[in-house]
């Protein structure tokens, strides 16, 4: 039988991509009835679907305001995952994390691995690493995934973004000197899902224990990400904007972003045998999901 699956977070990009393709296999739970700010009432739940795995979709995404509402995402991102993850001990259910580029500064020059030690430079990123840390410090059946870009067709993306905006303006300036690796939700949910049956199968080995870089393969900048997205939206009849590239210090966020956050995925092909699609065959997937509609 298939293992049973209990997402925290059900109306974000992720936890939709794990419902949509999970099907039965997948509860989930989320905001009002479950709140990261008072996680206690997670037990509850944890007894009504007594689920093989758990996975934590939910996070404080909003990585500017992060910097003003410090508290709202350190409950998101560090105080309430870390609850989770001891609830998940207790009952030995194993625990899937997810977790972020932005821990890093960008500062390497290449790919960052697993062993990188993290630098972040913004209240997200660092809430994030805390999360990470204190998940995996928790619970010995935990994984943390890091993952980057994300975007899909449902909710808030960049993806939908120049979409929306490329229908608007004959005329698109974006940041070209940000480089990362753009990541599909669904790509995402169908790894972790693979990852389950797998762990399910051969039970929990000690070297799921960690960290595993998991985005789209191959890497991008904003600029690029544009292009693709405005040239795949172009083939369902919208005129294709003028996009302009400009530098990170033309487009000043609250948060500073890192210039190369890409991710090296070599130890989640090597442990799983599992590789992303490449980044340009998500997007145009995730066009024609969005035009199709
Ligand atoms: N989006 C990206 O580009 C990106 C990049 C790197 C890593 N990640 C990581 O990937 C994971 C999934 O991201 P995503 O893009 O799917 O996120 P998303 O679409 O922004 O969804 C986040 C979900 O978390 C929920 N949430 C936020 N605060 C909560 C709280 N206090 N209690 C309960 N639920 C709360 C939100 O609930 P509401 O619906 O009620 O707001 C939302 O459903 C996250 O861990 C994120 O940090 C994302």
């Amino acid at each position: 039988m298939r293992p049973s699956i209990l997402v925290i977070g059900k109306a974000g990009q992720l936890a939709m991509s794990l419902q949509a393709l999970g099907g039965k296999q997948v509860a989930a739970i989320g905001r009002p009835e479950f709140d990261l700010n008072h996680p206690e009432n997670i037990s509850e739940f944890l007894k009504c679907h007594n689920p093989d795995f758990v996975i934590n979709a939910a996070a404080w995404t909003a990585v500017d305001l992060a910097e003003t509402e410090q508290e709202g995402a350190q409950c998101g991102n560090y105080t309430g995952p870390a609850f989770l993850a001891q609830e998940c001990a207790l009952r030995h259910i194993p625990f899937i994390h997810v977790s972020t580029d932005y821990v890093f500064n960008g500062k390497k020059g290449k790919p960052y691995t697993e062993d990188d030690p993290v630098c972040p430079e913004t209240v997200y990123g660092r809430t994030k690493a805390e999360g990470e840390k204190a998940v995996l410090s928790l619970h010995p059946q935990s994984m943390v995934l890091r993952t980057s870009w994300v975007y899909s067709a449902y909710g808030r993306n960049f993806v939908k973004t120049m979409i929306a905006a490329g229908a608007k303006n004959p005329i698109l300036k974006v940041v070209s000197d940000q480089k990362g690796n753009p990541t599909s939700s669904d790509d995402l949910a169908q790894v972790i899902l693979e990852i389950i049956n797998q762990i399910h199968e051969k039970h929990w080995q000690e070297d799921y224990h960690g960290i595993f870089n998991a985005c789209g393969r191959g890497d991008a900048t904003w600029f690029e990400l544009a292009c693709v997205t405005l040239k795949e939206a172009s083939l369902y009849g919208q005129k294709e904007p003028q996009i302009q590239p400009i530098l990170t210090e033309d487009w000043p966020t609250p948060a500073k972003r890192p210039l190369d956050s890409r991710l090296d995925t070599t130890k989640l092909r090597k442990t799983f045998g599992l590789t992303f699609p490449l980044w340009q065959e998500s997007v145009s997937k995730i066009v024609q999901k969005l035009f199709s509609h």
